[in-house]
């Protein structure tokens, strides 16, 4: 069994999951608004993924015969000036939550939870996986620049996530 300071933690980071699936929701659907069909697509994939995530950590506590506890999804923005605003906040909102995960992880050291820190351990190479992904969206973007035709390529290309 976990303890009842770890099972808060959890019931907060499947907050944080859902929240981090609205932003991205939220930024699928501007996308759209703004004829960016391929970064939708893109960001409605990474609104599954985080529900995924939220996912793991419901089961993990349901594992742990631990109550789940859904809470308000915080305020978020949901529309951004351009893409490459919209994917500099990605890469700072993955931070975010990277630092989250590992502040659980410290949680799970300081109680000798080693269920709870194995488990997170998936959680901490997504986290890598995340950031990069974000970094690249951020690299490219810049490439792209005001070039029509090689965000057209560009876009398909993330249609075909
Ligand atoms: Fe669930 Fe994008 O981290």
């Amino acid at each position: 069994m976990i303890s009842k300071k770890m099972q808060e933690a959890i019931n907060a980071q499947i907050n944080a999951e859902m929240w981090s699936a609205y932003l991205y929701l939220a930024m699928s659907m501007d996308a759209n608004d703004k004829g960016m069909k391929g970064v939708a697509h893109w960001y409605r994939k990474q609104y599954e993924e985080e529900m995924e995530h939220a996912f793991r950590f419901v089961h993990y506590l349901e594992e742990q015969l631990a109550r789940v506890e859904l809470k308000p999804i915080e305020k978020f923005k949901t529309s951004w000036k351009n893409m490459a605003e919209m994917f500099d906040e990605t890469l700072a909102h993955e931070k975010v939550v990277t630092g989250l995960i590992h502040k659980l992880c410290d949680l799970a050291a300081k109680e000798k939870d080693y269920a709870t820190a194995n488990m997170l351990q998936w959680f901490v190479n997504e986290q890598v996986e995340e950031e990069a992904n974000a970094a690249e969206l951020i690299e490219t973007a810049k490439c792209i620049g005001n070039d029509k035709a090689a965000f057209y390529m560009f876009d398909k290309e993330l249609a075909a996530r």
